[in-house]
């Protein structure tokens, strides 16, 4: 197989490359010349995208499938790169999903695994991979948050506060992180055109009814150029950084109300 010089060494790990802004995220990372290796559940999807990714940019590619709700995955994952001697310089925790709906009416089973794909994971993940790349003062971390994490989602309670944990996690492994060599940065999309709003249960909610819903690969794009260029947060879109911006300057409870409002389904 022919391999491009630029970052033939490299290896890109990335969860939840079956779909979305992570299959977007692939086509970046392989687009730069970056070897992939590509997880999820889904593995046809997985292997599809593989081929692809080789033929358009001709670079090595590895499918491993897995379900992150599982707690041995991670460990699993970084066991069998270390077999295949894989050295893995990027990790995209990407992974994740929603669940809409009144806490005190939402299936408790959908949201341990939410916490366990969105948070346990994508920690346990980290700690495995960061080791080495401080090892060898070199790495990135790219860590997919949202805009959910900077403030309280009514409806999604679960889903935003685990937003907020990735983003207060990246933002301390940053500056633990600023002299060792290794770039970490949180991807905080807004509105997404992916499989999200299908999955988290969100037709017909105001968040997708009447926000701007931005494109998937121009979010994946923002995010992998903030890496490479050492951002902390990266905030994809005009609408979604002055959202971000206002809402860290009025009062909580005032925006509390206006998410609920957005996260309504409004017949009208
Ligand atoms: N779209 C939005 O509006 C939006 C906004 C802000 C943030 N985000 C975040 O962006 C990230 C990507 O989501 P997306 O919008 O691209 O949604 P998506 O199209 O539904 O993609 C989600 C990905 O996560 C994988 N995944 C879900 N559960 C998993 C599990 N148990 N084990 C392994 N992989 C699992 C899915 O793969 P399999 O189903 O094949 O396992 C899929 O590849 C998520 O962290 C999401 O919270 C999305």
């Amino acid at each position: 197989m022919t391999q491009n010089p630029k970052n033939s060494l490299n290896w890109a790990l990335i969860t939840g490359a079956s779909s979305g802004i992570g299959r977007d995220l692939a086509k970046c990372f392989a687009g730069d010349g970056w070897s992939v290796i590509l997880t999820a559940r889904r593995l046809p999807e997985l292997q599809k995208l593989a081929q692809e990714l080789s033929n358009q940019f001709q670079v090595q590619t590895l499918c491993l499938a897995k379900d992150l709700n599982e707690p041995t995955a991670p460990g699993e994952i970084f066991q069998e790169l270390q077999s295949k001697k894989l050295t893995v310089s990027a990790l995209v925790n990407n992974a994740g999903f929603g669940h809409y709906g009144h806490f005190a009416n939402t299936d408790i089973t959908q949201e341990l695994k939410l916490l366990q794909v969105n948070i346990v994971a994508l920690t346990h993940l980290t700690k495995l991979f960061l080791k080495s790349m401080v090892a060898q003062s070199h790495g990135y971390i790219l860590n997919v948050g949202s805009t959910a994490g900077f403030q309280a989602g009514p409806l999604m309670a679960v889903y935003y506060a685990s937003k907020a944990y990735v983003v207060s996690f990246t933002e301390a492994l940053a500056n633990e992180l600023q002299d060792s060599g290794v770039k970490v940065s949180a991807l905080c999309p807004g509105p997404t055109e992916t499989e999200f709003s299908q999955v988290a249960g969100l037709e017909g909610t105001n968040l997708f009814k009447k926000m701007h819903v931005m494109e998937s690969f121009a979010v994946a794009k923002a995010g992998f150029d903030g890496l490479m260029e050492g951002k902390i947060l990266v905030i994809p879109g005009l609408m979604n950084k002055l959202t971000v911006q206002s809402n860290r300057i009025s009062p909580r409870k005032w925006v509390t109300r206006v998410v609920r409002g957005v996260q309504e389904r409004n017949p009208s």
